[in-house]
């Protein structure tokens, strides 16, 4: 292993010029979800110059592929998601996006970068891999979609994977420096909706109506109790109510209310407790105030949760070998890689640091000043492609 770890290092730093020029040209050429052709004709072309073959598991964007090692055995599979936002870039790169209103603001080129390092990697070291790689670009993470749709086309069989790797980056922690946590490190994602109905009527002669805005109020407040009176201290939760639409003119109370928002969680237990909470205290509240209301809970995302002791062991040995291992402080972010745990393969989750105070690499996901330090690409390669070999390691013990 210490061989292996001192040539993959020797591999890094020998390509990381490519890392580099790829970086630049996946940036300027950001595409949103599920529209991502051109990247996926980039990473096809680039995987096939390597040797590594394509799978056709049906996907339109996105590209899965299979390098098959010197031996048999387990089969690992390292996904990275490759969809940009419509944002308008306002970075300090001098290898803007090239296209208005669309940005790689959260970094999924670095995701993308990173795998295509992995394989150029792996490729060099094909003779020393005993089982085999499977490549996972996935589409549209940003919609929450990519994950759902690479499952329900089986990405995950033929060949069967052993264990999964995802990884996102952090401008939390410096370049150069790879986070592996134990336990919980994203949270869940849940959406709420609330549909409240009064009986409008005259802004000046409320008591002829049911007024459906004084219900909503009502409703906001008290969903504020469920974290600080009924989620442990210990646990942590969100609930956030982000949209309210009521009436339109100053003078009319409105028959409807209609409020959106998101509730975040890093325990199962936790997530259905806000949900009953959520439940309760709207339907009360409603009831109360005369109004009927509609209100649904829909689960998007599971916790991403690095709880498979083995991986987590294999994760640290990866890091530890290419990179500074860094054990970070959980997001109330979401991603859609908990998807792939939810047939029980063993997954783990790395955050990559991107930070560099003096590159103007500060600012977080969906900023429009977005940037990560050029210097994190091939750590995030490195990382990647030692994990191939540490949980080949684990899986033949
Ligand atoms: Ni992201």
């Amino acid at each position: 292993m210490t061989d292996i770890a001192g040539r993959v290092r020797e591999l890094m730093a020998e390509h990381e010029h490519e890392f580099i020029a790829t970086l630049k040209h996946l940036h300027q050429h950001p595409e949103l979800s599920f529209h991502e052709y051109d990247t996926t004709a980039f990473i096809k072309a680039h995987l096939e110059s390597l040797g590594i073959e394509i799978l056709d598991i049906g996907l339109e964007t996105g590209v899965v592929g299979l390098l098959k090692g010197a031996k048999d055995g387990p089969c690992i599979a390292l996904r990275a998601d490759i969809d940009a936002l419509s944002i308008q870039e306002e970075s300090s790169c001098d290898y803007r996006s090239t296209i208005d209103g669309r940005m790689h603001a959260c970094g999924h080129d670095t995701h993308t970068t990173s795998l295509l390092g992995a394989a150029m990697i792996l490729a060099a070291l094909r003779s020393e891999i005993k089982g085999s790689v499977k490549f996972l670009f996935q589409p549209a993470e940003e919609v929450n979609k990519g994950a759902k749709l690479m499952m329900k086309l089986n990405c995950l069989e033929n060949p069967k994977v052993d264990a999964v790797f995802g990884m996102h980056n952090s401008s939390e922690y410096p370049a150069g420096s790879v986070c592996v946590k134990r336990g919980p490190l994203m949270a869940s994602v849940d959406r709420i909706e609330f549909y409240i109905k009064g009986k409008g009527g005259h802004g000046g002669i409320p008591q002829r109506s049911v007024d459906p805005v004084v219900c909503a109020a009502a409703i906001i407040q008290s969903a504020q109790t469920i974290v600080s009176r009924n989620v442990s201290p210990i646990d942590a939760a969100v609930v956030s109510i982000c949209s309210v639409k009521a009436g339109e003119v100053n003078n009319v109370i409105p028959d409807e209310v209609v409020m959106l928002g998101t509730v975040r969680a890093y325990k199962r237990e936790t997530q259905e407790l806000v949900e009953r909470r959520l439940g309760e205290i709207t339907n009360g509240i409603a009831a109360a105030y005369g109004c009927e209301v509609v209100f649904k809970y829909i689960y998007e995302l599971a916790v991403t949760d690095n709880n498979n002791p083995m991986m987590c062991d294999a994760a640290y040995k990866a890091v530890s070998a290419v990179a500074t291992p860094v054990d970070p402080i959980p997001s109330t972010g979401g991603e859609d890689f908990s998807e792939y745990a939810k047939t029980n393969v063993p997954t783990f989750f790395y955050w990559l640091g991107v930070r560099n105070e003096n590159e103007d690499c500060i600012y977080p996901w969906h900023s429009p000043r977005f940037k990560a330090d050029l210097r994190s690409l091939k750590y995030g390669a490195g990382t990647y492609a030692m994990s191939v070999f540490t949980a080949i390691d684990q899986l033949r013990k």
